[in-house]
């Protein structure tokens, strides 16, 4: 049965004909964790939510690391598969338009690396061209399609089918983990992001302008908050850092 769910047998002896002691072996069995679990009783999964540059990625790496659980970064999976439709040439006018048969033919797969999930598309393990400019312009485009979202939902769920894991992004307290007790969203000014990412990429020795960089949070944080499909925002039951 599907947890969460409540489900009456109106004749439970009929389970002895095909299988005698049917009911003392199961409840023997661990339900285990469960995505609806709101007891501590087990691993859960601890989502934080945030727009871009908010320092989710950051705090869900130390946090997962606390508590010994893994890490799901979503934002990796959205840029993975906005890369796969880049290397495929596919016009960004097209996207709209895919379909969930054709975007299930991209070999997208979760490789855990030690506590990290990293994405494989086919055999290479993808790392830092999920953060090109090219992709990072193009990632809301892709996220915004329905049939997109559809397409990953399934791989993240299964990542914290077991509990155990900290997934950061965007809609992970309001949709792919909707019931897990344990939701953090994080969030900044546009400005105060924005000057980070500055003395992130200054860091990092490239030469980046802090207006442009300001314009182009705004205008991801618009496209986020917007789109009729799992926009950005924070779930009712999610604690708000600020
Ligand atoms: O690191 P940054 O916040 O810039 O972005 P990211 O977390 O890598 O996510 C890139 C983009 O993917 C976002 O701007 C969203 O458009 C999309 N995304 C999403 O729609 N849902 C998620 N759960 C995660 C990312």
């Amino acid at each position: 049965a599907l947890p969460g769910n409540e489900i009456e047998v109106e004749a439970p002896k009929l389970a002895e004909v095909s299988f005698p002691g049917f009911w003392e072996t199961l409840r023997t069995v661990d339900p285990g964790p469960g995505p609806r679990a709101g007891s501590p009783r087990g691993p859960v999964v601890v989502t934080i939510d945030g727009p871009a540059g908010s320092g989710k990625s950051t705090t869900a790496t130390a946090v997962a690391e606390r508590l010994g659980y893994r890490h799901l970064d979503s934002g990796a999976i959205y840029r993975a598969l906005t890369l796969a439709l880049l290397e495929e040439g596919i016009p960004r006018e097209a996207w709209g338009a895919l379909e969930l048969d054709r975007l299930r033919n991209i070999p997208l797969a979760i490789a855990p690396e030690g506590t990290e999930l990293r994405i494989a598309l086919g055999d290479r393990i993808l790392a830092d061209e999920l953060r090109s400019a090219a992709v990072t312009a193009a990632v809301s485009d892709a996220a915004r399609v329905p049939a997109v979202r559809a397409r990953l939902l399934d791989l993240q769920r299964e990542a914290g089918r077991a509990g155990g894991l900290v997934a950061d992004g965007r809609d992970m307290g309001t949709v792919v983990f909707a019931h897990t007790p344990a939701k953090i969203f994080l969030t900044a000014s546009a400005e105060e992001r924005a000057q980070r990412r500055y003395n992130q990429l200054i860091h990092k020795g490239e030469s980046v302008n802090l207006r442009a960089l300001l314009t182009e949070i705004q205008a991801r944080d618009e496209r986020d908050m917007n789109r009729p499909v799992a926009p950005l925002k924070a779930a009712d039951d999610a604690l708000i850092v600020d």
